[in-house]
C-alpha cells in the first residue's frame, strides 16, 4: 500500500526540467485534460500551480512536469523516488474543451509541451485529426517527443537553434504550415507555453478567424477563487485563472497586463532563489 503523494518514479527530461510520477488515487480519478494541482514543497512554503501532464486512474497516478526557474522548484525538483510531497491540492481548474471539431492544431512550448499530452489524446479520442507542434530552445527541451507523436496524426518539432526539426518558434512554423496547406481547414488551434509564445501563436490566428485556446499561468495561491491573485482580463473583464480558467480565448486574452503582473514579485523571488542557492552550497561544501 502505497502513501499518497508518495513520488513513485523521477525522470530527467533535460538540463532544467524534471518529471515526477506520484502515487494520488484521488487527484489520478478525477482529473481531466487541461486541469492542474496546487503544491507545496514544505509546509511552510509557497504553493505553486503545476499542470496534471498525465494520470492513469487505475494505477493511481499523476505525472507532474516541473521547470526548474525558482526557489520553489528548484526544492521540489530536488525531491526522489520515495519522498513525499507535502501537499498536492486538485484537480483544480475547468477542464479542456474536448469535442470533435474537426482538424485541431495543438502547440506546445518549453515546459508547456508536457499539458499538451493530455489534451492531444483526449482531443484524438473524441475524433479529431490532430496536428502537434511543440518548441523549444534546442533538442534537449522537446520533451514527450514518442508520446506525443504517437497520438498524433501529423506532428512536427521546432528549435530556436535549428537543432532539431522547424528552425525558429513555433509561431513561426504556423505561418508557414497555414501558408503551405491553404486547403487544409483548421477549426481550432489550442498553445500551451510561455506568455509571448501563446501570444505570438494568437497574432498569427487572428487574421484568419481561426479559434485559439491558451492557458493562462498567473500567479496562484489558493487556487480556489478566493485570494484573487491570479485575476486576468479576457475579453475586458476580470476573471481568475484558477477558477474561470486556466484555459481561456487567446484573442481576448490581455497578455501585456499577465505579463506585468507575473513580474510582481520577480525582485522578491530573486532574493529567495539566491538565498537558497546559497544555502545549497554551503550544505554541498560541508
Ligand atoms: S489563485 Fe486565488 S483566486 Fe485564483
Amino acid at each position: 500500500m502505497q502513501a499518497e503523494n508518495r513520488i513513485i518514479d523521477k525522470s530527467i527530461l533535460g538540463s532544467d526540467t524534471v518529471s515526477f510520477t506520484v502515487y494520488c488515487p484521488v487527484i489520478a480519478k478525477k482529473a481531466k485534460a487541461g486541469q492542474f494541482v496546487v503544491i507545496r514543497a514544505r509546509n511552510e512554503g509557497e504553493r505553486i500551480p503545476l499542470t496534471i501532464a498525465d494520470r492513469d486512474p487505475a494505477k493511481g497516478i499523476i505525472n507532474i512536469t516541473i521547470l526548474k526557474i525558482g526557489k520553489t522548484s528548484r526544492l521540489l525538483s530536488s525531491f526522489e523516488p520515495g519522498d513525499i510531497i507535502p501537499d498536492i491540492a486538485g484537480p483544480l481548474g475547468k477542464p479542456s474543451e474536448i469535442e470533435n471539431f474537426g482538424t485541431v492544431v495543438i502547440i506546445g512550448g518549453g515546459v508547456g509541451i508536457a499539458p499538451t499530452l493530455p489534451i492531444i489524446k483526449t482531443m484524438k479520442e473524441a475524433g479529431n485529426y490532430v496536428i502537434s507542434v511543440i518548441g523549444a530552445r534546442n533538442c534537449n527541451g522537446l520533451i514527450f517527443k514518442e508520446a506525443i507523436k504517437t497520438h498524433s496524426d501529423e506532428f512536427y518539432t521546432c528549435t530556436d537553434d535549428g537543432s532539431e526539426g522547424f528552425k525558429g518558434f513555433v509561431s513561426d512554423f504556423l505561418i508557414e504550415y497555414i501558408k503551405q496547406h491553404p486547403d487544409k481547414k483548421i477549426d481550432r488551434v489550442v498553445a500551451i507555453g510561455p506568455v509571448l509564445m501563446m501570444k505570438a501563436v494568437c497574432d498569427v490566428t487572428r487574421p484568419y478567424g481561426l479559434k485559439t485556446i491558451v492557458s493562462l499561468n498567473p500567479i496562484m495561491v489558493d487556487g480556489t477563487g478566493m485570494c484573487g491573485s491570479c485575476r486576468v482580463e479576457v475579453g475586458g473583464k476580470t476573471m481568475f485563472g484558477c477558477v474561470d480558467g486556466p484555459e481561456f480565448d487567446g484573442h481576448l486574452v490581455d497578455f501585456k497586463l499577465l505579463s506585468s503582473r507575473l513580474d510582481i514579485y520577480r525582485e522578491e523571488e530573486k532574493t529567495a532563489y539566491n538565498k537558497y542557492m546559497e544555502n545549497h552550497k554551503c550544505k554541498m561544501s560541508q
